[in-house]
């Protein structure tokens, strides 16, 4: 009798600990990041902590997936490029707040949430690319609606968040009246309708189809380190736009905590640990970013575009601007 409730007793006790250490040494992320940038992190983090780091990769409805699972999602973190998403998923309430002296410390204070419901790992310059054949150029975001680029400007879609985080930054400079006429004279002097990837433009510059494009700095870097893309890349100068006035417009790519993570514990260490100095060359080195925490070195490639000064106003006072963007992409109707 004794026995029997000794073992009964026994292997409760072994399901119970046994199941919830298990549980406790994972972590589970949603990630619009690419594999091969993000799996070689979760290595390391794994390797360090002993927390296995179980990942959905998407390209698309994260924050529908979210919404839906509700409060059964077994989603900790989310891993995005992009203010406007990691606020849409603020809006969507689908995110907590993390307290985290580490997360605070590390990354400036204009690239946090005010509320620690987002942070930024890294950052990107939404630079210019000329067509060397122009030769040097100093050039401001506000030059794009300049008469001398009539039918030599080329661009990806008004609707792609990285043009409405700049058209949003453009309002937080300028306001919305400006902003509209700036986009309606841009719209003037592109070479074509709006399409296509930010290196399709640098491509389009290859071809002579236009003088001056909008593209993201790392993407300067794959082109250069590709043998089909690297002539297009020769053919362009990459500028660091309005450098004699607010700096250049950032963008991040950042992390979230699920609003019902259910392992928060877990969760927070995976953040703090990409913010440490081993993740952030990481970040530098496999894919060309700008590392978010300071002391971190660029890759070799990045630093021989030279250094740059950057626009210092908080991203959250530009996202506030996103819908209005959006408005007036609409009203200038950029992508027709
Ligand atoms: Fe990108």
């Amino acid at each position: 009798m004794f026995k029997k409730l000794f073992i009964t007793l026994f292997i409760a006790l072994f399901f119970i600990t046994g199941f919830s250490a298990n549980a406790s040494e994972e972590v589970n992320v949603y990630s619009y990041r690419q594999p091969f940038l993000v799996e070689p992190l979760f290595t390391q983090f794994t390797e360090q902590t002993g927390i296995k780091v179980n990942v959905v990769f998407a390209k698309e409805g994260m924050a529908e997936r979210l919404a839906r699972e509700g409060k059964y999602s077994p989603a900790d973190i989310l891993l995005t490029t992009d203010i406007s998403r990691l606020i849409e998923l603020r809006d969507k309430d689908l995110v907590q707040a993390v307290n985290s002296s580490v997360l605070s410390s590390a990354i400036p204070k204009q690239y946090q949430a005010q509320d620690n419901t987002w942070f930024a790992l890294t950052t990107r310059v939404r630079n210019i690319y000329s067509a060397k054949r122009l030769g040097k150029i100093d050039i401001n975001y506000e030059d794009l609606a300049d008469e001398k680029y009539k039918g030599r400007v080329c661009t990806r879609s008004g609707k792609h968040p990285y043009t409405v985080a700049l058209v949003a930054s453009m309002i937080s400079e300028h306001g919305e009246t400006y902003t509209l006429d700036w986009l309606k004279k841009v719209k003037n002097n592109l070479a074509r309708k709006p399409q296509g990837s930010d290196r399709a433009q640098v491509q389009a510059i290859h071809q002579n189809l236009c003088d001056i494009s909008l593209g993201n700095s790392y993407y300067f870097g794959k082109m250069l380190k590709d043998d089909k893309q690297k002539v297009w890349a020769d053919e362009v100068y990459i500028n660091f736009p309005n450098q004699k006035n607010r700096g250049a417009h950032i963008n991040i790519s950042g992390v979230a905590m699920a609003k019902y993570a259910p392992n928060v514990k877990n969760a927070q260490a995976l953040m703090e640990f990409l913010v440490s100095k081993p993740a952030q060359a990481l970040y530098a080195q496999t894919n060309m970013e700008y590392p978010i925490r300071e002391g971190v070195a660029v890759s070799k490639l990045v630093a021989s575009w030279g250094s740059y000064k950057a626009d210092a106003l908080p991203l959250e006072d530009i996202a506030k601007n996103r819908k209005t963007a959006l408005k007036l992409l609409d009203q200038a109707q950029f992508d027709l």
